[in-house]
């Protein structure tokens, strides 16, 4: 342990927070540590620093005197007033050029407030996304940096050394200035929801269309995970498929109750990709099931009234997993493909700079949704940084294209059973509605000027135009 001052605070010792201290120090780095709570701080201290150069403040004053100069200081707090609370709790003890990094879910537009705030008063800010849960915290987290530049180039060393390897390429990169890092990492959370009802639909199918228990269903996500799906979400959901209930014995997948919570930055993902008026179906729906599941009495109450087919599949069954397989990898393609088109259009709206390619690079190890596929995605904004879409990418959107088939059998198989399959339904229709060059938006049109008089475009004349469509 050295006698001069640590290289970095961090504020907020939960488990993303103590995590992310221990990962820090294996790498070299000196740092402080702060609590609200100093029995935490003095826990962690005892139980879990060892003999790694941590610091312990057990007050701000404290904490903030352990910092080298200028000082660095991660927050690892709650989203929300919990990050205005350690920053106001802070602020009188740093000086101009201090840097403050938020490592939360924080909502973008608090993080562009919070540094505009703090450069008012000559400090820097960087809103940093984290991703990797509590693992990733630990041996090497997918990380999301944006703010300004000379901020990231300060603390880039230490971000490069703790983040995730690939190809011994660390998975992070400079995003771009105000809230990108948050902004990119809302999106990225945006795909996870929208991924993970994409495989919950895929296990209802499964369990409920096909009949199998638990344990088959996870073997079929284990051979998925060896193949074109392999993806950490993919992977995690065998063994989860698998445990046992300690209890009594039972998959505990079953004793979970169907009623999926969330943080919001599923919901924040979709409001700004409407604001922004990009659609994003795939992530909509996601967030929509969630809000459903948590309609347990109205569910079970319809349960008892409302019909529907057998959920017993008549076909093929051998040939029904192959085609899920394919069609879920093609969902899952069509949700990246709509996370991407949104973060494309939201770097024009505010100015980011985004480079789709190093996002889709940083997202390749550590995160939650780290996937084969992202390989092909990179690819493709690397060969056409200005791509509109991925399924205008030459090989991904073949690939998608080459799986629509499979697609197409799942939903109507869903349909035929009575399966809710919102997801991958959602995934079909946006691959028709965006390969289609008319839509019925002319109806639209026509309906819109009809009663309101809001007048329509013409596909034969320039300009605007009204018809009077009644003789009153
Ligand atoms: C990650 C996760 C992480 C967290 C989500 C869960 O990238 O490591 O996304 O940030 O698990 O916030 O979000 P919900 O509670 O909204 O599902």
């Amino acid at each position: 342990m050295s006698n001069k001052g640590c290289d970095l605070g961090l504020v907020g010792l939960g488990a993303m927070g103590r995590n992310l201290v221990l990962n820090l120090a294996d790498h070299g780095v000196a740092v402080a540590v702060y609590n609200r709570t100093p029995a935490r701080t003095r826990e962690f201290m005892d139980r879990e620093a060892g003999d790694r150069d941590i610091r312990a403040g057990y007050t701000p004053a404290e904490f903030v005197g352990h910092l080298q100069q200028p000082r660095a200081v991660i927050i690892m707090v709650a989203a929300g007033e919990p990050v205005d609370a350690v920053i106001d709790e802070l602020l009188p003890l740093l000086t101009s050029r201090d840097l403050l990094i938020d490592g939360g879910n924080s909502y973008f537009k608090d993080t562009d407030r919070r540094g505009r705030a703090l450069a008012a008063k000559g400090l820097l800010y960087l809103g940093l996304g984290i991703s990797g849960g509590e693992q990733g915290a630990r041996h090497g987290p997918s990380l999301m940096p944006g703010g300004p530049r000379e901020a990231y180039d300060r603390v880039r060393p230490i971000l490069d050394a703790v983040a995730a390897k690939v190809q011994g390429e660390p998975c992070v990169a400079y995003l771009g200035g105000g809230a990108a890092g948050h902004y990119v990492k809302m999106v990225h959370n945006g795909i996870e929801y929208a991924v993970m009802e994409l495989l919950a639909e895929s296990y209802d199918l499964l369990r409920r269309g096909l009949g199998l228990n638990p344990g088959e269903v996870a073997g079929i996500f284990e051979e998925w995970n060896r193949g074109e799906l392999a993806s950490y979400l993919v992977e995690i959901t065998g063994p989860i498929l698998r445990r046992l209930d300690e209890k009594t014995g039972e998959p505990l997948i079953d004793l979970i109750l169907d009623q999926a919570r969330q943080k919001g930055t599923g919901k924040w993902t979709s409001q700004e990709a409407m604001d922004l008026q990009v659609p994003t179906p795939c992530i909509d729906t996601a967030v929509m099931m969630r809000d459903l599941s948590g309609f347990k009495a109205e569910r079970d109450a319809a349960s008892g009234v409302l019909e529907g087919p057998a959920p017993v599949f008549p076909g093929d069954r051998q040939a029904f997993v192959g085609q899920l397989g394919r069609g879920l990898y093609a969902g899952m393609a069509l949700a990246f493909a709509q996370g991407l088109a949104l973060l494309r259009q939201a770097s024009q709206a505010y100015d980011y700079g985004l480079e789709l390619a190093e996002v889709a690079r940083i997202w390749r190890g550590g995160c939650i949704i780290r996937a084969a596929l992202l390989e092909d995605i990179w690819a493709a904004f690397r060969a056409d940084p200005e791509l509109p879409n991925l399924l205008l990418a030459p090989h991904l959107g073949w690939e998608v294209m080459a799986r629509m088939p499979d697609l197409r059998a799942v939903v109507r198989a869903a349909g035929d059973l009575g399966i809710p399959a919102p997801g991958l339904m959602v995934s079909l229709a946006y691959y028709d509605a965006f390969r289609s060059a008319r839509l019925p938006s002319n109806l639209i049109q026509a309906q819109r000027d009809y009663f309101g008089a809001h007048g329509f475009e013409r596909t034969d004349l320039p300009g605007a135009f009204h018809t009077k469509w009644t003789n009153d």
